[in-house]
């Protein structure tokens, strides 16, 4: 069976093709001017995910030495994402199919990203544990098949990428915020503040938003961005890392305690953080839990997470008709037993 997966939710266009089990091409391409802007905008997003989609479908069959209509499902990101973004893959995947005569299957894209430990060569093992932390989500799940899956907790306000991305914009240090305070960290003491971390003991949340103002109260404190060196930049960014990690890794070790899983997945844009990997690796060698985080190129957005899952549908019988909307909400159109 042959896959062909869009991804167009955000700032990545990405397409991947999966042929009988192998991932044969998993093109990504970033919209890096949006760093011009300090976040995303819209409606640039759509027109540069319509300009680079079609190439990109071209180059990921000549890389998979397949033509279109070898292929068998299409496969795109539904939701939840930008409306206009996600409308772009949607539709083009619809109208191959349509032209085409092929199986259409719509992805939720926090799905893709809770299958992508899937892509690895050693993958998660049922029932598991994964952190899904990217820009625009932080769940805690517990997944005892590809249709069961159960929310345990979320954030109740920012998400933690979207905190990084808040903060570096806070210590200047730009857009997209996750790798920019890891790189500052690297060279900062996390010990020199202690920024709280709301912990919401009684259950599996997190809260993020809190940490946030600490971080622009100390800020203010010292007389703003301005007067702070870049040594003192680098220990705030070291001590917010350390506190996302902690309140991210004490979250985890809770459900470690309740809940009897095979592996622990760290899955999204975050799990692309050192730190976090270091934390979470050691917690489950210490409850003697398999734990898989994916490579770089599938914690970040990309299209191989869409067409595996889609795969995954497909073969418990699921595909979708072509008047399929985009939607904006996780709550919409999921396995998640919300
Ligand atoms: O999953 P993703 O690519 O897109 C969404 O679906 O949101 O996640 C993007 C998020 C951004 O907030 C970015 O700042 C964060 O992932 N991120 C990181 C790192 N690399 C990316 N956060 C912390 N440390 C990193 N190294
Ligand atoms: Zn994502």
């Amino acid at each position: 069976m042959i896959v062909l997966g869009i991804e167009t939710s955000c700032d990545e266009t990405s397409v991947a093709v999966i042929k009988n089990d192998l991932l044969t091409a998993n093109l990504i391409s970033s919209q890096h001017f949006h760093k011009n802007y300090g976040g995303v905008v819209p409606e640039l997003s759509s027109r540069a995910h319509l300009q680079i989609l079609n190439p990109l479908v071209k180059s990921a069959l000549e890389k998979s030495s397949i033509t279109l209509n070898e292929v068998d499902v299409i496969a795109s990101t539904a939701g939840p994402g930008l409306i206009g973004a996600l409308l772009v893959g949607l539709t083009y995947a619809k109208g191959l199919a349509l032209s085409l005569s092929k199986k259409f299957v719509a992805v939720n894209h926090i799905e893709g990203h809770i299958f992508s430990g899937f892509l690895m060569d050693d993958k998660p093992e049922f029932p598991f544990l994964v952190l899904v932390v990217s820009g625009g989500h932080t769940l805690l799940l517990l997944v005892k098949s590809f249709t069961e899956i159960y929310k345990l907790g979320s954030t109740v306000d920012d998400a933690a990428g979207e905190a990084f991305d808040k903060v570096a914009k806070l210590l200047g240090l730009g857009y997209p915020g996750g790798p920019k305070i890891q790189k500052a960290a690297d060279i900062g003491n996390p010990e020199r503040i202690i920024f709280p971390v709301a912990e919401l003991k009684e259950s599996y949340n997190f809260s993020f938003s809190g940490l946030k103002t600490s971080v622009l109260r100390y800020v203010q404190q010292q007389g703003g961005i301005d007067k702070i060196d870049n040594q003192h930049i680098a220990d705030i960014a070291a001590a917010f890392q350390f506190a996302v990690v902690r309140a991210l890794i004490q979250k985890l070790k809770k459900a470690l305690d309740n809940f009897d899983v095979n592996s622990v997945s760290i899955v999204g844009g975050v799990a692309a953080n050192s730190l976090l990997k270091e934390k979470a690796t050691e917690l489950a060698n210490k409850y003697k839990k398999k734990i898989v985080i994916p490579n770089l190129e599938f914690c970040g957005d990309n299209a191989a997470m869409i067409a595996f899952r889609a795969k995954t549908l497909f073969e418990n019988g699921i595909s979708h008709n072509l008047d399929y909307k985009p939607y904006p909400a996780l709550d919409e159109h999921s396995f998640l037993s919300l």
